[in-house]
């Protein structure tokens, strides 16, 4: 496999700098309920326990450092933006977090008895240099846990959004190149570039998370207000395609609507362990 890399990575490095400086509060608004859910199958697929010194890469509010800290482990995290880690800190006080990128983490060799990196790998420019890097502070014999969103299909959230999205809008709104955002949704993608990147006794699992709503004009605004890239997508089209779109989601959200009217989300992930010899 080859892991694609952004063509102009200072380009879409400060587009996704920028982004999550503005969407920090959003992001743990609405996606945290979310993304936690997968969290213990992450810290178990790393085999975070009492006593280790564990590293969360692209830590956002720091669920997984939170429910790491909950295992008795020692946390480090680490996120390159600001607001993000600001929210951190006051999240989760007994863990440290620190201000850096994912692609030259500030840590010597050899370091941490477990590393996570929660559905962060997909902003980043290089996700080959960063999973290099996760490998490299990684002490032997222990191991990396990543989640990534399962491929788009017209049953989860993203085929939803995407669909609508590929339906409705102009794709040539002008943001800067970045590796495909599912580059790594498959199992076999997922193997292959943890493979790639130096990784043996490699394990993928799927992972079941739904997002709940009580308006299904909810996945959208969720979407706009804690996203970067389908925020920036779906904010460079004219008010049209973009009333067009949130129409043609919210058809969309029937096929979830339950009983007690509620419209919950399938959101599935795939988590890829492997262990540094
Ligand atoms: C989708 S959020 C994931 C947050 C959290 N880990 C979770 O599981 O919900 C991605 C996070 O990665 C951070 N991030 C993106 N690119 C990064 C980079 N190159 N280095 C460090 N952090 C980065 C963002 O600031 C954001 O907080």
């Amino acid at each position: 496999m080859t892991i694609e890399t952004s063509k102009d990575a200072q380009a879409f490095s400060e587009f996704e700098h920028q982004g999550w400086q503005t969407v920090s509060g959003g992001y743990e608004q609405h996606f945290a309920r979310l993304t936690s859910q997968s969290a213990p199958a992450v810290l178990d697929a790393a085999g975070v326990g009492r006593g280790m010194h564990v590293l969360d890469v692209c830590s956002g509010p720091g669920m997984l450092a939170q429910a790491a800290l909950a295992r008795g482990a020692r946390v480090t995290g680490l996120d390159f933006s600001a607001e993000v880690v600001r929210i951190a800190r006051r999240n989760v006080p007994h863990a440290e977090f620190r201000e850096g990128d994912a692609q030259a983490l500030p840590f010597p060799d050899d370091s941490f008895d477990a590393v996570v990196c929660g559905f962060g790998i997909i902003h980043v420019p290089d996700a080959r240099r960063a999973l290099r890097e996760m490998h490299e502070v990684l002490k032997p014999d222990c191991r990396l846990a990543i989640s990534v969103w399962e491929t788009p299909s017209p049953a989860n959230g993203f085929g939803l959004l995407y669909g609508a999205i590929q339906t409705h809008a102009d794709p040539d709104v002008a943001l800067p190149h970045g590796p495909d955002f599912f580059q790594f949704s498959a199992v076999e993608k997922l193997r292959a570039a943890l493979e790639e990147t130096g990784f043996s006794r490699i394990a993928v699992d799927h992972v079941e998370q739904t997002w709940e709503f009580t308006n299904p004009s909810g996945l959208v605004a969720s979407f706009v207000e804690g996203a970067v890239r389908a925020r920036g997508l779906l904010l460079a089209q004219t008010g049209a395609v973009r009333e067009a779109i949130e129409q043609a989601v919210i058809e969309g959200m029937q096929q979830f609507r339950s009983a007690d009217d509620a419209y919950r989300v399938p959101m599935p992930a795939l988590i890829g362990s492997g262990a540094k010899d």
